[in-house]
């Protein structure tokens, strides 16, 4: 089963992927993931989209597409993927359409996160992330442990990430609703659009994503 989690940043596309991982052995394709690795590991490619990663402007198209390109062929047989944070344009809606097609897959499910700005905001400015695992944590939400170590992985080294900002997130945000935003209507002329309310606690949006996967939500039946 392969799906797409949609959502502005700060829906919690990337804490609800790694649940899928542990829990079905999916496969989380993360763009946003991929290119800070390329940043961290002072790549001609990470040098290249620092910048415009920290001012929150979306990188080209053709940069993730090549990213996602490799993962999906070098990926072996796994429980699916979960496309986190890509597409984000028309451009890459199609072309991984035909990605898909051309490995014989296709795409099960479009999950739309759902959740206003102001909670946004709130969750965004309190986060910090696991720097060895990727874990991800929340001041308020989902404290880093008392022992000041990752439950997943016992490292210490929290990080903030460097477009977790007020002015970044205000872009970011924009960018979402001018690029990323069509791809809602795109997908249900498709039938392939499920939207959860992504404003309810970790543990229920988990169980909202499960109902669709397990095929206990109520489908849509429109079909372009
Ligand atoms: P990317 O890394 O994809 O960032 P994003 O889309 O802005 O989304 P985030 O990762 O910030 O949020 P999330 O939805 O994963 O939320 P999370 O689970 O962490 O992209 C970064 C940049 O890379 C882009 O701006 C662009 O420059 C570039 N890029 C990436 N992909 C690209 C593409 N395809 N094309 C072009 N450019 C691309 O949760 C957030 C916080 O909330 C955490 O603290 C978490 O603990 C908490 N939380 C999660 N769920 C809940 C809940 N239900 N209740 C309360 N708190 C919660
Ligand atoms: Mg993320």
């Amino acid at each position: 089963m392969n799906i797409i989690l949609l959502g502005p940043p700060g829906a919690g596309k990337g804490t609800q992927a790694r649940i899928l991982v542990e829990s079905r052995g999916m496969v989380q394709l993360s763009t946003g993931d991929m290119l800070r690795g390329a940043k961290d590991s002072g790549t001609e490619l990470g040098d290249r989209v620092a910048g415009i990663m920290a001012r929150g402007e979306l990188v080209t198209d053709e940069i993730v597409i090549d990213l996602i390109r490799e993962r999906i062929e070098s990926a072996g047989e796994g429980g699916g993927f979960i496309f986190d944070g890509f597409p984000r344009t028309l451009a890459q809606a199609d072309a991984l359409g035909e990605l898909l097609d051309s490995i014989g897959q296709h795409l099960d499910a479009v999950i739309e996160m759902q959740v206003d700005d102001e909670a946004l905001v709130a969750r965004i400015t309190a986060r910090s992330v696991c720097g060895n695992c990727g874990e991800v944590y929340n001041d308020i939400t989902r404290p880093i442990p008392d022992d000041g170590k990752c439950e997943v992985c016992g490292a210490s080294d929290f990080r903030r990430r460097a477009d977790d900002n007020e002015e970044s997130l205000r872009k970011r945000l924009m960018e979402y609703y001018k690029k990323t935003a069509p791809l809602i209507g795109y997908y249900y002329a498709k039938g392939l659009l499920r939207t959860v309310d992504g404003l309810g606690d970790i543990g229920n949006v988990r169980d909202q994503i499960a109902a669709i996967l397990d095929g206990g939500d109520e489908r849509r039946e429109i079909r372009a």
